[in-house]
């Protein structure tokens, strides 16, 4: 399986940030992620649906939103109008996490759950049949460009084997999002990743097209030769 990579805007340049999705779509970007932040489950602020939305016209690439946010089920009718085709929300950050994830779908958009480093795979466990995808944070979320967290490695195993476990035919992703460089996405990918976020590895790089080639892998490379 081919590595997707979505490239995360926090580490782009705000000035210009219609011009930067369309650029990392021209590179070769499998998804587009996007990072919403409250200053309440995370210690920092970003952007929220009107960024979303003007964004939207810039690329027909999917929309993965990241919400860092408390209580995300207030939101999700609106962040689905406003482009956003994978909602992730925070196992942490709400009470009802199989509500949740059933409004998600229910809205017509990809249900993915995030975990973050202290967070046990078992807080999942029972909504795996609920789950398009899953998130496991190699940073605590809030900042891009932190340190890749090595601890939380075998966590993304864990969660691999519990998708296997439940496997029914259907395509749960499962993505690594955090320090995720050329170097580390190897780890990830065979701990079983299929999917990873890179902010700093991609907007902070010269060339936005080798740098999403050199966290893809080779793979891709022999795949399109
Ligand atoms: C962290 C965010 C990440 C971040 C990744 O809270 O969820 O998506 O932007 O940035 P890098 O890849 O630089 O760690
Ligand atoms: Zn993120």
């Amino acid at each position: 399986m081919v590595l997707k990579v979505a490239p995360s805007i926090l580490s782009a340049d705000f000035s210009r940030l219609g011009e930067e999705v369309a650029a990392v779509d021209k590179a070769g970007a499998d998804w587009i992620h996007l990072d919403v932040m409250d200053g309440v489950f995370v210690p920092n602020l970003t952007f929220g649906m009107p960024v979303i939305q003007s964004l939207r016209k810039t690329t027909t690439k999917p929309f993965d939103l990241h919400l860092m946010i408390m209580d995300p089920e207030r939101y999700l009718g609106e962040f689905r109008t406003a482009g956003g085709d994978r909602l992730t929300v925070h196992a942490e950050a709400t009470k009802h996490l199989h509500r949740t994830l059933q409004k998600i779908r229910e809205l017509g958009a990809a249900a993915s759950v995030a975990l973050n480093p202290s967070s046990p795979v078992s807080l999942i466990e029972n909504v795996v049949s609920d789950l398009d995808q899953i998130v496991i944070m190699t940073v605590n979320p809030g900042y891009s460009g932190q340190q890749f967290i090595e601890t939380v490695v075998p966590k993304i195993r864990q969660a691999r084997e519990l998708l296997k476990a439940n496997g029914n035919g259907r395509q749960v992703e499962l993505m690594v999002d955090g320090g995720v460089n050329p170097e580390t996405a190897r780890v990830v990918e065979k701990a079983g990743a299929s999917v990873v976020v890179a902010g700093h590895a991609v907007f902070k790089q010269p060339n936005y097209e080798k740098a999403i080639a050199d966290i893809r892998g080779r793979q891709r490379k022999l795949a399109t030769a």
